[in-house]
């Protein structure tokens, strides 16, 4: 796992043509949430096609150390549940890990019971901000000793007698969303959150499934959610779709390397989460929907992904940033390949990610070849063309699966080799993607020469 292991350097050199299905593993947002609202629903909630990843190897781990219970048996995770305001206080300190999903949601999900827990995580997790997620729980009634700078680690004290809140997020984030339903599941009355960008909505989406009483409601000041307090949530059965986020690495390595035509089955095309695919079609990628329709109330799709010489730079809307949040990396490594320019304002939320996203890719990029411009909250990458693109350097993974992986697939097209000096973080999200990348015939090596 990242930041435990000895460092995994990975080669990717130029390949093609990718041919075959790319099965990628369950979606992480939906897996974490899975076994957190199992934990706070009483009795056993089933879950398969889990992401197997260490984020959600870890968010297990808290919930047990919460009390809930959990097993695998054969395919499926069982979940048993201690209701909504049963947490135990743990005896132990949580390890987080590499997840700022997993933190974020478990200290909401414990906010507002009378518990105190400590929480921790790799040196990447605890280098991101938490006070976005403490000063609307301190609303609440909860309180957060952490580091200066309001990091981890941080202990909270979950409120005793907690209010409902009205919340308006002041960024655009899904996991401090999130983290205000959770608290608002154990408070009386009605919690309303206000996010003024649409964010992924699986929190909404799986706590109506668990028999919350949530709506939603576009207005003019945003998105407006609200949360009846105190439900008793209802264990579920959860077949887990696969996640358009790492979709993204097979569907981008297509479409970069000559004579590749690809399939990745299964894809949930949830609107707050299909932006890159979108970006990709209007910079000319040939990336289809086949099979079209509709799995427990979302849209999925088997995408088709071929080789596509003619990419051009495009300006992507700054307003599709939050549905694409996490692409950012693996777009600009495509951009690379582009004619022309490609501009991503409205991304200052990149800078706070497991890694500061823009400046990793930046420097990456840079080294390859390519020339990257940058402001505080946009960047912009101009494209060389296919054929033209150096490489031939090694990248810092910096504790950052997306930025390890985004470079190897990169690799795959330009002139030269691309090394990353640490792929051992990818196992947080995408275990299985040296293995997967391979059989679709990449060369995607563990480098055995040190970085
Ligand atoms: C996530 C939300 C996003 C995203 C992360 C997963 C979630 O983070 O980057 O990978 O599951 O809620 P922010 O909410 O900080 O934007």
């Amino acid at each position: 796992m990242s930041g435990h292991g000895d460092p995994i350097p990975m080669e990717a050199c130029k390949s093609g043509p990718l041919r075959g299905e790319a099965h990628v593993p369950g979606d992480k947002s939906i897996s974490h949430r899975s076994l957190i609202l199992g934990a706070l629903a009483v009795g056993e909630t089933r879950v398969t096609g889990l992401l197997e990843g260490q984020d959600v190897l870890d968010t297990g781990r808290a919930m047990r150390a919460f009390g809930a219970e959990m097993e695998k048996r054969g395919d499926t995770w069982h979940v048993h549940g201690v209701g909504v305001g049963g947490f135990a206080e743990p005896d132990r300190v949580i390890d987080c890990g590499n997840s700022g999903t997993g933190v974020r949601l478990i200290m909401g999900a414990m906010a507002t019971a009378p518990i105190a827990a400590t929480f921790t995580g790799d040196a990447s997790l605890n280098s991101r901000p938490m006070a976005r997620v403490t000063d609307p729980l301190a609303l609440f009634g909860a309180r957060a000793y952490g580091r200066s700078g309001g990091r981890l680690p941080m202990t909270i004290l979950g409120a005793r007698d907690p209010l409902p809140v009205r919340y308006a997020t002041p960024v655009p984030s899904a996991q401090v969303k999130s983290a205000v339903l959770l608290a608002g599941l154990n408070a009386p009355g009605e919690t309303v959150v206000i996010e003024r960008e649409a964010t992924r909505d699986h929190s909404e989406r799986m706590l109506a499934g668990f028999g919350a009483r949530i709506a939603s409601e576009d207005g003019k000041e945003g998105r407006v959610i609200t949360l009846q307090g105190r439900p008793e949530l209802k264990p579920q059965t959860i077949t887990v779709p696969r996640d358009p986020s790492s979709a993204a690495f097979p569907v981008c390595a297509a479409l970069i390397t000559e004579d590749s035509d690809v399939l990745v089955p299964n894809i949930g095309l949830n609107p707050t989460r299909a932006g890159l695919f979108t970006t990709l079609r209007e910079m000319g990628a040939d990336l289809t929907y086949e099979n079209m329709r509709d799995e427990g109330g979302e849209p999925v799709a088997d995408l088709r992904a071929r080789f596509s010489p003619d990419l051009r730079g495009i300006e992507v809307p700054p307003e599709r940033a939050a549905s694409m949040i996490d692409e950012y990396p693996v777009l600009s490594a495509v951009a690379a390949f582009a004619q022309g320019r490609t501009h991503m304002p409205g991304v200052r939320e990149l800078r706070v990610k497991e890694s500061d996203r823009i400046d990793a890719m930046a420097v990456g990029l840079r080294a390859a070849g390519i020339a990257v411009d940058e402001g505080d909250d946009w960047w912009s990458v101009q494209g060389r063309g296919f054929g033209d693109v150096p490489g031939g350097v090694t990248v810092a993974s910096r504790l950052d699966h997306r930025i390890a992986m985004s470079f190897l697939v990169m690799g795959l097209a330009t002139e030269a080799p691309m090394r990353v000096d640490d792929g051992g973080p990818i196992a947080t999200s995408f275990p299985i993607f040296e293995t997967l990348m391979q059989g679709l015939g990449a060369s995607i090596i563990r480098d055995t020469v040190p970085a």
